[in-house]
């Protein structure tokens, strides 16, 4: 069985769930460690009100007991704290009163799903669609990707993730290695590594935020320890570069992804994008630059994946974009009551997540088994075969 997975909940319900199938047994959950992604995805300088009033965590469920996976499917659960104003607004069972009281939403929001899922759905309270649209619920996203980041750990397959870029203001180049580029980036208000960036950036978000504006940016995942292989080059849905490229584009605002250099390739001759193969007792196989980002034909190379995604300004904006109203199909300049001026170092936090997951499920499928044990046998038995190769 293939490891998948499905979210449940709204953002403003009593919770976001999910039911992850297909991990083996005897996976130690730290649960401290997931809790702590949950806690990366809040911060974030440019972030709002809400961030302050939850602080996520996850309840496992099911799935899980003393510690260990069973191998059975592992439920999360995500409580919303704001739930407690939000118990008539969000009944599940109906409820008398009037649209103001049930903050019927009838004016969509340009940039959100409010109207295309108002006119598919045929729903005329516009709340129905934005509650599930919200990025709310790219933190229970983040809570399965935890669980997968910890399925890679297990095999020395560690991720870091990090912002390159907030409108104009660009992270400069680093050589840093992962488990430090993490640290530092950790530290980081707005998850760079260089602090006289992040005191642009911070200046910068204050700038857009005083005009009523929103920023987007640029964000990065690397992976390292990636044996070579995963994914497969024999059937377009196997290709896992291009797998994980829908994962990234199945966050919330994010308009465009790159695998290693990207769209640069498109810019320069081949001599200056492929990466050269070489050869050592020490390394074995390896590529003297990392340019394609850790992939050819869909399959890791063995070098570390490197994704770039791009996320688009958050489209709530004080300064009101222009709509039209559902009801009375006039214009109208949509109001906001509050909302982020810049998300992009929560969405690096994000990226990593997903990222994480596309890899386990790979990993999972190469060396598949119902326990870790056998995971491990069938692991050290392709890395003693890649040896003799
Ligand atoms: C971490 C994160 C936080 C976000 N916060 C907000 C927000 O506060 N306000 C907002 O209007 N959009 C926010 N967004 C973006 C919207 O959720 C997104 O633009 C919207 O759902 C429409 O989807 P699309 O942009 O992918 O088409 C956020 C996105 C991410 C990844």
């Amino acid at each position: 069985m293939s490891l998948r997975y499905l979210t449940a909940g709204e953002t403003h319900g009593p919770q976001l769930t999910a039911i992850i199938e297909g991990l083996p047994s005897h996976l130690q959950l730290d649960f401290e460690a997931l809790n702590f992604e949950l806690a990366r995805r809040q911060k974030g300088y440019g972030r709002g009100r809400r961030m302050q009033i939850e602080k996520d965590t996850a309840k496992i469920v099911g799935g899980v007991r003393h510690g260990y996976t069973t191998g059975a499917p592992v439920a999360l659960v995500v409580e919303n704290n704001d739930w407690k104003h939000w118990q008539k607004i969000m009944n599940i069972e109906p409820i008398e009163g009037t649209d103001e009281e049930k903050r019927r939403v009838h004016r969509p929001r340009p940039g959100h799903a409010d109207l295309n899922g108002g006119l598919k759905y045929n729903h005329k309270d516009l709340r129905n669609v934005l509650e599930r649209s919200s990025a709310r619920e790219t933190a229970i996203r983040v809570a399965v990707g935890a669980v997968a980041k910890q399925l890679l750990e297990r095999f020395g397959i560690r991720i870091a993730g990090h912002v390159i870029r907030i409108g104009e203001i660009e992270a400069p180049p680093h050589n840093l290695p992962l488990d430090e580029l993490a640290r530092v980036t950790e530290a980081s208000s707005v998850r760079v590594a260089d602090p006289e960036t992040e005191k642009k950036m911070e200046a910068y978000i204050d700038k857009i935020k005083q005009e009523g504006d929103s920023i987007g940016g640029i964000v990065e995942c690397i992976v390292e320890g990636v044996p070579v292989g995963l994914g497969s080059h024999v059937q377009y849905d196997r290709k896992l570069d291009g797998r994980i490229a829908q994962a990234v584009m199945s966050i919330n605002a994010f308009k465009g992804v790159e695998i290693g250099i990207g769209f640069e390739a498109g810019k320069l001759p081949g001599s200056k994008v492929h990466d050269e193969i070489l050869y050592s007792e020490e390394r074995g196989y390896y590529r003297a630059t990392n340019r394609l980002g850790g992939f050819e034909g869909g399959m890791t190379n063995g070098m570390p994946i490197v994704v770039r995604g791009v996320m688009k300004p958050i489209p709530t904006l004080y300064k009101p974009l222009q709509s039209v109203d559902i009801d009375t199909r006039e214009a109208f300049a949509a109001q906001v009551e509050r909302s982020d001026a810049c998300a992009v170092p929560a969405a690096s936090v994000v990226l990593e997540h997903v990222v994480a997951w596309e890899v386990a499920k790979a990993f999972l499928e190469k060396f598949g088994g119902d326990s870790i044990e056998e995971i491990e046998r069938n692991y050290r038995g392709y890395l003693a075969q890649l040896e003799e190769y």
